[in-house]
Parts: C-alpha cells; sequence; structure tokens
C-alpha cells in the first residue's frame, strides 16, 4: 500500500500524461499538471475538477517556472514529478530538415525536461526524497532513420537520467526514464503518416515495420506504461534508480 503522494505531469492533459494523471488519482493521489494546449486542458479541468491544470508550455521559461512556483505554495511538497511533455517532431533525412523545426524538437522534449527538472532537484533535495521520471523512448535506445532530432532528444534524456541519479542519490531522490515502446493512440497515427509522407511508403506499411521488429509483435498502451509508472512511485521500487524501463514489448530493431 503507497501512501497518498503529491504527483506533477508535465504535458498530462492528454495521451500518456492523461493516462498517467487518471491512474494516479484512482490510486488516491494529488495530481497537478501542466499543458500546452487549452482545448485539452479545459477538458480535464471538466472531468477532474480536483486536479490543478494549468497552462504552461515547458519550454516557456517564465510559463513553466510560473506553474512549478504554483505548486511549489500550494503544497510546499512534492513526490512524483513527471517529465513527460514531448513531440515528435520533424520527419525526413537530415539534409531536408529545417534547423527551427530542430531546435522546436530538442526545446520541447528536452530543453522543457531541464527546466522541469532543475525545479524537482531543488525541491526534493530539500525534502531528502522524491522520484523524477522523465519520459525517453525506445528511440532513446535505438538509431532511427529519419527521425534524428528526435532519436537524439530521447537520447538525450537517458544521459540526462543517469547523470541526475549519481547528482541527486545520495539526497535520496530517485531519477528513472521510462522508454516506451509505439503507443496506440492519436499521436502515433500521426507520427505513422508523417514518417509514411516521408518513405514512401503507407502508414499501414510502416506500422507493420513497426510491429515486426517487436518480439511481442503489438504496441503498447497507456495503461501499460502507467503500470510500471506506479510500480516505480511505490515503495518495491525504492531501490530503482538511474534505469531507463522500457515498456515496449522488447524492441529488436526499428529499421
Ligand atoms: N505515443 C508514443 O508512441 C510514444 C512512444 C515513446 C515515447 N513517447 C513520449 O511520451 C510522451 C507523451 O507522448 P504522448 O504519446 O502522450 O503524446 P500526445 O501528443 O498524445 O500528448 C502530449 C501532450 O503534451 C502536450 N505538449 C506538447 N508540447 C508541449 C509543451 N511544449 N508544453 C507543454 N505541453 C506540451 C500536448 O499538448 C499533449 O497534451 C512524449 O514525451 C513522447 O515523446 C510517446
Amino acid at each position: 500500500m503507497t501512501a497518498s503522494q503529491k504527483v506533477v505531469i508535465t504535458g498530462g492533459a492528454s495521451g500518456i500524461g492523461l493516462t498517467l494523471a487518471r491512474r494516479f488519482l484512482a490510486r488516491g493521489d494529488q495530481v497537478a499538471l501542466c499543458d500546452a494546449d487549452p482545448g485539452a486542458l479545459a477538458q480535464v479541468r471538466q472531468s477532474f475538477p480536483e486536479v490543478i491544470a494549468a497552462q504552461a508550455d515547458v519550454t516557456d521559461e517564465a510559463a513553466i517556472g510560473a506553474f512549478l512556483a504554483q505548486i511549489e505554495t500550494q503544497w510546499g511538497q512534492v513526490d512524483v514529478v513527471c517529465s513527460n511533455a514531448g513531440s515528435s517532431g520533424p520527419a525526413g533525412p537530415i539534409e531536408d530538415l529545417a534547423f527551427d523545426d530542430w531546435q522546436a524538437c530538442i526545446g520541447v522534449n528536452l530543453h522543457g525536461a531541464f527546466l522541469t527538472c532543475r525545479w524537482a532537484a531543488r525541491m526534493m533535495k530539500a525534502q531528502g526524497a522524491g522520484l523524477i521520471l522523465l519520459t525517453s523512448s525506445t528511440s532513446g535506445l535505438f538509431g532511427c532513420p529519419l527521425r534524428s532530432p528526435y532519436v537524439a532528444a530521447k537520447w538525450g534524456l537517458i544521459g540526462l537520467t543517469k547523470t541526475l541519479a549519481m547528482e541527486l542519490g545520495p539526497f535520496g531522490v530517485r531519477v528513472n526514464a521510462i522508454c516506451p515502446g509505439a503507443v496506440e493512440g492519436s499521436r502515433m497515427d500521426r507520427v505513422l503518416a508523417i514518417e509514411a509522407e516521408a518513405s514512401g511508403k503507407t502508414p499501414q506499411q510502416v506500422r507493420a515495420q513497426y510491429t515486426g521488429g517487436v518480439s511481442l509483435r503489438s504496441f503498447v498502451s497507456g495503461d501499460d506504461i502507467a503500470d510500471t509508472v506506479l510500480f516505480l512511485a511505490s515503495p518495491a521500487a525504492a531501490k530503482i534508480t538511474g534505469q531507463a524501463m522500457t515498456i515496449d514489448g522488447h524492441t529488436e530493431s526499428m529499421v
């Protein structure tokens, strides 16, 4: 049995982040989330009035800072921070990629994690406890042609995880990365569409390429991810830190 925890989730108004919010709430935890999408936030406020749901872009230092400062004032402590906000970025050969698109992808996936972790580290070090979870990807463990900005950002998050686990471990703070495989849902449908366009294949062919490289021959669900996250946020995982945990049916190849 896990005592009620105070949980912050970035990019929490839809997709995996929203599934995490639902599952933490169902366990009796308190949830604060931020997101850049006002429509998705409005739905969260309607469905879960008990959740603190703030508009903040994780790449905007002032906006994410204001959200995190609000949590600090309202709660005074935080037990779990899920740095989840991310976007898939452009697909294509590197010579065709625009620098703006590269920067935007690195910005949301990596700079956003930096700003979130910097705050979490300060809070948790002072508390002498806490868990930071960074959402990397199987793309943070493999090369994936035509997805260079996303892959570079997700590998970067694993480096950040390993380093922060070392910096914060002596203060009782754990830091882990989760590495989901392809997750069923609207985001993956968009990824299949842009990769299909970039490679001249159909979305169905790209999907078959993804599942063909996975031992269990399937995508994963948001709840599969949440099961692992709730485990990592439980006393059963008290000695697990510095890890990149895959939830992917075992990726053999992404090519
Ligand atoms: N879906 C997958 O197959 C998959 C696989 C591996 C890793 N991931 C990672 O999981 C995380 C969540 O992805 P998802 O599938 O739920 O995507 P999603 O697009 O369904 O949800 C992402 C949420 O983050 C929000 N967001 C995007 N940019 C933001 C920003 N700058 N500031 C604040 N919020 C922002 C979006 O509005 C959205 O609500 C991402 O880091 C993604 O890279 C997803």
